[in-house]
C-alpha cells in the first residue's frame, strides 16, 4: 500500500471501479494550496508538542515549500492512483523528504478534519472574491443612477403602469439586495472563522496537539468547540450555497428588467455592442445574452443549493462519505458567479437609456391617479371617497381617450364637484415624484440621499 493513506488491514487492492468511484482529485485538487497551508500549521503543532525535532520541522517545512512550488507551477499533479488531494500531497511529500519524515506528518489528524478545514478556508477566500465582484455590479448601478438622476420612468406593479418613479430609484432598488448579499457573505465569514483542524476523525486530537494554535496559524479566530460538529456539519456550506444562489436570483431579476427594457415594445434602453450578441441567421438581431445567461445560471445555482441540502438531509453524525458531495456544487456556484458577475457589471454599466421615451411614458396608463386621490385627501376628503372620485376620472378619460393631465376645468367639474381646477397642478410627473419624499421614497431628495448611502455601503464592502 505504498503511496496510499490506508491499506494495512486490506489483503488486496481496490477494484478499479471502486477506485474510480472513490477518486476526488479531479475536483478537490484545487484545494491543494490550502491543504499545504494546513500541513505547515500541523507540522508546527507537532513540533510544539515535541513530536518533531527542530531539524525535522525544518526539513518538513522545506519539503512543503518545495511542494507548494510544484503545485503552483503544475510540475506536480495527482496521478490516477491518488484517491484525493490529501493522499496525493502526502505521497509527493514522502518522495521529497523521504518516508521516515514524510510518514510523521499524518500523526494526530484525519482527512475528516482536514477537508472540513480546507473547505472553510476556500470558502472564506472565494466568498470575498464573489463579494468584490458583486460590489462591481452595485458600482455600475450606482454610476447609472447618478448619471440619470432626474429621469422619470413608468413605475410598475404587476407589470402594469402604477406610479411614476425616478429611473435612479428603480436602478438602486437592484443595488440594495446585492449589497445585502455582500453583507450576508461577511456575516457568514464570521461563522466560517472557526477551524475544524484538530477535530481528528470525529473525537478530537490526541498527542497534545493544540487546535487553537493551528486555527490561529491558518487565520481562523479559534478552533471549533465540538469535534463531531467540526467534522460533520455542513450547514455553513449550505449557507454559502444559499447566498451564492441568492446572488444569482438577484442578478436574474435585474436581468429580466434589462431584457424587457431592451425589447422593441418597451424601448427603454439599448445594450452596448460589447455586451450583446447577434444572430447567425437574422442580421438585425441584438440579443441580451448576458442577461439571459444570468437568468439561466440562477437556476443552476438554485440547483446546487438544492442538491447540497438534499445530500445533508438525514445524514447521521459523524462524518460519512456522502459529505464529499459538498464540494462540486460550491465550486460550481462560485465559478459561475465569478464568470457572470463581471459581464453583468459590464452590461449594466454600458446600457444607454432613452430618457425621452421613459419620461413620456411615465404619466401614461393613468399613473397619476393616486396623486389625484392624494390631492383630495389634502382637501380633507376621506380617502375612500377620493379613491372613488379618482377612479371615476380614470373611467371618464379611458372612455374618451384622454390622459388625466388633459382634463380641463369643465371636464373635472363634470366628473365631480370636488375636483377644482387646482388639482391639475399635481397631475404632473415631477410633482408626483417629488411628493413622495418620505424616507425611502422616489422624490429626488430621497434618491440623492440613497446615492450617498449606497456609496457609503460600497466603501464599507
Ligand atoms: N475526500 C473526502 C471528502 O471530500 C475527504 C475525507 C475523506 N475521509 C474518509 N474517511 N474517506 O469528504
Amino acid at each position: 500500500h505504498a503511496g496510499r493513506l490506508w491499506g494495512g488491514r486490506f489483503a488486496g487492492g481496490s477494484a478499479p471501479a471502486m477506485a474510480t468511484l472513490s477518486r476526488s482529485t479531479q475536483f478537490d485538487w484545487r484545494l491543494a494550496p490550502y491543504d499545504l497551508a494546513g500541513s505547515v500549521a500541523h507540522a508546527r503543532a507537532l513540533h510544539r508538542a515535541g513530536l518533531l525535532t527542530d531539524d525535522e520541522l525544518a526539513g518538513m517545512l522545506d519539503g512543503l515549500e518545495t511542494l507548494s512550488g510544484e503545485v503552483a507551477s503544475g510540475a506536480f499533479r495527482p496521478s490516477p492512483a491518488d484517491e484525493d488531494v490529501h493522499g496525493a500531497l502526502e505521497r509527493r511529500l514522502t518522495e521529497v523528504v523521504g518516508p521516515e519524515l514524510g510518514g510523521r506528518l499524518r500523526a494526530g489528524r484525519s482527512r475528516n478534519d482536514q477537508i472540513a478545514t480546507l473547505l472553510r478556508l476556500w470558502l472564506r477566500d472565494h466568498l470575498r472574491l464573489v463579494a468584490g465582484a458583486v460590489s462591481e455590479v452595485v458600482v455600475a448601478l450606482h454610476d447609472q443612477a447618478t448619471a440619470h438622476l432626474g429621469v422619470p420612468m413608468p413605475g410598475r406593479t404587476h407589470l402594469q403602469h402604477a406610479q411614476p418613479v425616478l429611473l435612479s430609484h428603480h436602478l438602486l432598488a437592484h443595488a440594495w439586495p446585492l449589497l445585502r448579499d455582500v453583507d450576508r457573505m461577511r456575516d457568514l465569514d464570521a461563522r466560517l472563522a472557526l477551524s475544524p483542524y484538530g477535530s481528528g476523525a470525529l473525537a478530537g486530537t490526541s498527542l497534545g496537539l493544540d487546535p487553537t494554535f493551528v486555527a490561529h496559524e491558518l487565520g481562523f479566530a479559534d478552533a471549533v468547540a465540538n469535534s463531531i460538529d467540526g467534522t460533520s456539519a455542513r450547514d455553513l456550506a449550505a449557507e454559502a450555497a444559499y447566498v451564492l444562489a441568492q446572488v444569482g436570483i438577484d442578478l436574474s431579476r435585474l436581468s429580466e428588467d434589462v431584457i424587457l427594457w431592451c425589447t422593441y415594445e418597451f424601448g427603454f434602453a439599448r445594450l452596448d455592442d460589447a455586451w450583446s450578441t447577434g444572430s447567425s441567421i437574422m442580421p438585425q438581431k441584438k440579443n441580451p445574452d448576458v442577461a439571459e445567461l444570468a437568468r439561466g445560471k440562477a437556476g443552476r445555482l438554485v440547483g446546487n443549493l438544492a442538491g447540497l441540502l438534499t445530500t445533508l438531509k438525514g445524514l447521521p453524525l459523524a462524518y460519512a462519505r456522502d459529505l464529499q458531495e459538498d464540494k462540486e456544487p460550491l465550486f460550481d456556484s462560485v465559478d459561475q458567479l465569478l464568470v457572470l458577475l463581471p459581464a453583468v457589471a459590464g452590461m449594466v454599466g454600458t446600457l444607454t437609456f432613452d430618457a425621452e421615451r421613459l419620461a413620456s411614458l411615465a404619466p401614461r396608463g393613468f399613473s397619476l391617479a393616486t396623486d389625484l386621490a392624494d390631492w383630495l385627501v389634502r382637501e380633507r376628503v376621506p380617502f375612500a371617497v377620493a379613491h372613488d372620485v379618482a377612479g371615476a376620472a380614470v373611467r371618464y378619460c379611458e372612455a374618451r381617450g384622454l390622459e388625466l393631465s388633459e382634463l380641463t376645468p369643465d371636464r373635472l367639474a363634470e366628473i365631480s364637484p370636488l375636483l377644482r381646477p387646482e388639482v391639475l397642478d399635481v397631475l404632473t410627473v415631477s410633482g408626483s415624484i417629488d411628493s413622495r419624499d418620505g424616507r425611502g421614497g422616489t422624490a429626488t431628495v430621497r434618491v440623492r440621499e440613497q446615492l450617498d448611502e449606497v456609496a457609503t455601503a460600497l466603501d464599507a464592502a
